[in-house]
């Protein structure tokens, strides 16, 4: 708790280009998050360098996803929008908490495959759990491919608590409740990537109308001619998904909407639906970036902010565990 209310706790890496599944899927529930929870949204940038990265469009593209956040709504001045490499606090704690986690327990993750890892890749959800309990989080939201790692988050923790009393807070998984779950457009069985090869079955949020339309029209359906709203019909679900998410509508609504129509008539209201939220966006993340005052005090206000809360956790943790007292 901080003030009345619950922490909450979510980040995102800077990694690839982020999707329309990413947007409406994650970005835009946290913008409804943030009135009831005291909410820190890190731009996850320690656990992008697990895998080799260009550093120049690293660095680029964390401030774009930065930026983002606050184009989609999120008040810089309410939710502690910050760089995690800009509090020290997130790689201290993660050494710690590496000491209190199981060889075993890190060879179960299953984001972590053999292939040649570094380290780094492999204590990734040490990391994470450090992110999370650092700032003694109630609520973390995540997608079903980081429930383990919030498992794992949680044993840690309450294995420390076990031994040292009550440190940190038990994090929950926080699932949303529409939980609006993005397929590919080229296979509606997959879930739209930020990493797939094919860039026809993802939508980017930084994609220009034409490009978005022309995802749509190309999207993979089926040849039952009819839209309806069933899971023998995975492509159209998927758009029927999408358009009601964009648009707000419930599917019933939208197959009455659709009823007697064919898939060249739907398939760029839905492309016109998902510019209709995107174009907006993108208009707003180019009109902050061009503000780099703005921008870079947010960077610096916030990154006080989140060192403030996370160093009054460390401190207790390192006491804790026994080192030495800092003399002033
Ligand atoms: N591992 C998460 C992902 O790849 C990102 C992440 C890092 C995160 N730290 C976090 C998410 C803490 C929630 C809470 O999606």
């Amino acid at each position: 708790m901080l003030g009345d209310k619950k922490v909450l706790f979510s980040g995102m890496q800077a990694t690839g280009n982020l999707t329309l599944g990413n947007y409406l899927g994650a970005l835009k529930n946290w913008v409804t998050l943030s009135d009831e929870y005291e909410c820190f949204y890190s731009v996850v940038d320690m656990h992008s360098i697990t895998i080799r990265q260009d550093p120049a469009v690293l660095r680029k593209r964390a401030r774009t996803l930065l930026t983002l956040y606050i184009a989609a709504g999120l008040d810089p001045e309410k939710n502690c929008i910050y760089y995690q490499s800009h509090v020290s606090g997130h790689a201290e704690l993660a050494w710690i908490l590496n000491c209190f986690t199981y060889m075993g327990e890190l060879n179960r993750m299953t984001q972590f495959k053999d292939k040649s890892v570094n380290a780094g890749l492999f204590t990734y959800p040490v990391l994470m759990a450090a992110d999370i309990l650092l700032y003694q989080a109630d609520v973390v939201p995540v997608g079903i491919d980081q429930m383990q790692h919030l498992e794992l988050t949680r044993d840690i923790a309450q294995r420390f608590n076990g031994i040292y009393g009550d440190v940190f807070t038990v994090p929950e998984a926080y699932i949303g409740k529409v939980g609006a779950k993005i397929m590919s457009l080229q296979d509606p069985a997959k879930k739209m990537s930020k990493s797939d090869e094919n860039p026809n079955g993802s939508i980017y949020l930084m994609d220009d109308p034409d490009t978005i339309m022309r995802k749509f029209k190309r999207a993979v359906t089926d040849s039952e001619g009819q839209i309806l709203y069933r899971d023998e019909q995975p492509g159209i679900k998927n758009l029927i998904n999408i358009y009601c998410a964009c648009t707000g509508k419930a599917p019933d609504e939208v197959v009455r909407e659709f009823d007697g129509r064919g898939y060249a008539e739907f398939k760029p209201a839905v492309g016109e639906a998902v510019v209709s939220v995107l174009k907006p966006l993108q208009d707003r993340v180019e009109e902050l970036s061009k503000d780099k005052a703005y921008i870079d005090s947010v960077i610096k206000n916030n990154a006080e902010k989140a060192q403030y809360f996370a160093n009054k956790t460390l401190r207790k943790v390192q006491k804790k565990v026994g080192f030495p007292e800092r003399i002033r």
